[in-house]
Parts: C-alpha cells; sequence; structure tokens
C-alpha cells in the first residue's frame, strides 16, 4: 500500500457529515475537525489517505481530470455538471429537494405556460426541467448564490433551487410550486482510479457502504 488515495470533499455543509461517515467507516483525519483551521489539503499519513476541501461544483472536476480519486458532492452539482465520473454510492445524507419557487402568483405562469424568467445558480438543470419535461420556453439567467432575490427584486419570476428546512423561502415569502426531484450527497470515483487503483477503491466503497445511516 504505497499509493495515496485522494478523497475531495465538499466544503460546508457536507463536508462534516461526510468525515462522519467516513470515521464510521475506519478513515480518520483528525485535523479536518478544527474548524477554524484554513488549510485546505489533510493527509493522514498512517492510512495513506488525502483529503482536500473544495466548492462544490468544483469537486467533480477534480475527480474527473484526476486530482482526486474519490469525490463526496451532492447530485445537485452532478446533474448540473455532467463530468465523466463514476457515481457509486448514495450516501444517504444531505437531503433536499430540488424544486421551482416562487411567489403563490406565479404558480398560474408555470400552469399556463407563459414564456417565464428563471433564476437559478443551476441553469443546465432548470434547461432541462422546463425545456425537455415541460415543454415550455422560458429565459434562464444565472445566479451564484441568494437566487431567492431574482423573484423578490424583479429579475425574474421563479427560481429553481434547491429546498432543505424551507426556512429561506418562508422568510422571503416564496412557495414550493413545483418539485423537480430529490437530492443527496453522492460518493464519486475518477474513471481510472478505478481501474489502477482497483483494490483500495473497492476496499473504501464496500467499507463506507456497510457504514450508510438507511434510516435518513
Ligand atoms: C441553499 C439554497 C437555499 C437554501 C435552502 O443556499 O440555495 O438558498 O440553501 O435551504 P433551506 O431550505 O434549509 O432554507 P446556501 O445556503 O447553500 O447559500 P447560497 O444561497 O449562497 O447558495
Amino acid at each position: 500500500m504505497n499509493e495515496y488515495i485522494t478523497i475531495a470533499l465538499t466544503k460546508g455543509r457536507l463536508a462534516d457529515k461526510t468525515m462522519d461517515l467516513l470515521g464510521r467507516a475506519g478513515y480518520y483525519c483528525e485535523e479536518l475537525k478544527d474548524k477554524k483551521s484554513r488549510k485546505l489539503v489533510f493527509v493522514n499519513e498512517e492510512q495513506k489517505l488525502r483529503f482536500f476541501l473544495a466548492k462544490g461544483p468544483d469537486v467533480p472536476t477534480y475527480v474527473e481530470y484526476g486530482a482526486a480519486d474519490i469525490g463526496v458532492v451532492g447530485s445537485d452539482i452532478l446533474m448540473e455538471e455532467d463530468r465523466r465520473v463514476h457515481e457509486v454510492l448514495d450516501l444517504g445524507f444531505g437531503r433536499c429537494r430540488m424544486c421551482v419557487c416562487g411567489p403563490r402568483e406565479a404558480g398560474e405562469l408555470l400552469k399556463h405556460h407563459e414564456q417565464i424568467r428563471v433564476t437559478s445558480k443551476y441553469p443546465n438543470i432548470a434547461r432541462d426541467f422546463f425545456y425537455n419535461q415541460k415543454n415550455q420556453t422560458v429565459d434562464i439567467i444565472k445566479l451564484n448564490g441568494s437566487v431567492e432575490l431574482g423573484p423578490i427584486v424583479g429579475l425574474g419570476d421563479v427560481i429553481v433551487d434547491i429546498v432543505e428546512t424551507g426556512s429561506t423561502l418562508r422568510e422571503n415569502g416564496l412557495m414550493v410550486l413545483e418539485e423537480v426531484c430529490p437530492i443527496s450527497a453522492r460518493m464519486i470515483v475518477n474513471q481510472v482510479s478505478m481501474q489502477m487503483k482497483t483494490q483500495r477503491i473497492r476496499e473504501i466503497i464496500d467499507s463506507v457502504r456497510d457504514c450508510i445511516d438507511l434510516d435518513f
């Protein structure tokens, strides 16, 4: 066992849950628990594991190009980015819903298939939903965050975004108008690593799979 396995983690909400699950499966990195640290790369020399923290949308990129052997990322990002990676496990946490949301009145615009403006961090998911599933022509405007602002300040009619607790919508006078699909965290693997480091990667997948909390 001379080679390191590099694991890309999604910074923020998913990183802690990922480390809990990896810990239950027997893979540790104590350094990662220091919340004040600005460090990005962490090594467990004993287990020859290297972890790094990246922004969600970049995780599939690191894995596709082989900078990471394994990644953990939301299925929303995988749908949006459409990268060539193996998706090997649904990890069961990070559950939320991809939804079309807006003020109550916008529900009518959806029913009557009117040409509307959609603001979203997920333009590809929004395009696929409206054009291919609903046969509705829409204008899509890409935003990078706080997407709920779109209908509030008049940039768009509805948003396509993830809803977890629903509190962001409630606090901003918006509601779920339609559900696009459920979302959860996934483990992905680089296609070459799967061939070249098969045994170690299989071991990791199998031990993580055994520790997934099925009660989520
Ligand atoms: C996400 C999403 C919603 C919010 C939903 O934003 O874009 O705004 O969480 O969660 P809730 O239903 O529990 O309120 P995030 O916190 O990732 O920040 P962003 O808006 O800057 O992208």
